[in-house]
């Protein structure tokens, strides 16, 4: 069963829209993200698994510049699971195979993979510690581990500021503290992981900006499906997102606007030897 913060299904006022948002969310970091994860060892020929790896689209992206990397795809929620089958099919994407478990017990064998990425799951877990321990064991020794994840003490910022986007993400927090999620863990994911076992840790931030990478990708990777959610579920006042709404359209008429927006990632390896 899906404890925690994050399913598909419920999240937002729509699942196809969320599975495009999830979409838009690879796009908005990638070149970043890519640059990253190849001097973290990713590379044709390693034996790789994704944790909550959702509809596949990080997947998608690194068999687009590594094809003949051999993923294991572990997904909790059957819709995505699904989602995930069909749409590698459709790309003809090959040699990823797709497992429904859950990242607390993946039935995986000990020491099978050379590189792990869990990317924006452990914030909507009730337990990160014990899974961030799972994916220890399942790494070969000398493998790395990488752990992507928002801390929505800072999320999307503006230039003009919008102050009232605090409120949206109290909100959001809100809720995701009330399943069992924790939206600011990113702050605390060297901890996790050296308490984990990992050795060699080391964290950095993320950054996409409008300049850098245009506005559009920011349109993708928000969109208005969980802020409707959160004013269906009544931590958010309809009034509150109308102003926001406005406030976010008068931002972009200002010629000098920037948009912000960061994921904090932390990496570790599994000691060559046990102590
Ligand atoms: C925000 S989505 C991120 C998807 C993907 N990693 C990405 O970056 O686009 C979180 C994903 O974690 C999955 N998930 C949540 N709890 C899980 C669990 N206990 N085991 C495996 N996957 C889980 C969700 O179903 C969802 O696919």
């Amino acid at each position: 069963m899906n404890t925690g913060s994050y399913q598909v299904t419920k999240i937002a006022s729509n699942v196809e829209n969320e599975i495009e948002r999830l979409k838009g969310q690879v796009e908005l970091f990638w070149n970043k993200e890519l640059k990253r994860y190849i001097e973290f060892g990713l590379r044709d020929g390693i034996s790789l698994v994704e944790l909550g790896s959702g509809p596949g689209f990080v997947i998608e992206k690194i068999k687009e510049n590594f094809p003949d990397i051999q993923v294991t795809a572990v997904e909790i929620d059957s819709v995505l699971v699904n989602y995930a089958k069909n749409y590698f099919n459709k790309k003809k994407i090959k040699n990823v195979k797709v497992i429904k478990k859950s990242i607390m017990e993946t039935g995986l064998k000990n020491d099978t993979f050379d590189l792990a990425i869990t990317r924006l799951v452990l914030e909507h877990l009730p337990d990160p510690l014990n899974a961030v321990r799972e994916i220890h064991r399942i790494l070969k020794p000398g493998g790395k581990a990488i752990f992507i994840d928002n801390d929505f003490e800072m999320h999307l910022m503006t230039y003009p500021h919008i102050p009232k986007l605090r409120k949206l993400y109290d909100a959001y927090c809100q809720c995701r503290y009330s399943e069992g999620g924790n939206p600011k863990i990113g702050r605390e994911l060297p901890k996790l992981l050296k308490k984990s076992g990992f050795v060699n840790v080391d964290f950095e931030i993320i950054n996409a900006h409008s300049e850098v990478d245009g506005d559009q990708k920011f349109f993708k990777s928000e969109g208005l499906g969980i802020p409707s959610k959160l004013v269906q579920e009544g931590v958010l006042s309809s009034k509150d997102l109308g102003e926001i709404l406005i406030d976010w359209r008068n931002m972009l008429k200002d010629n000098n606007h920037s948009i912000i927006r960061q994921l904090y990632m932390a990496v570790g390896e599994k000691t060559l030897q046990e102590p």
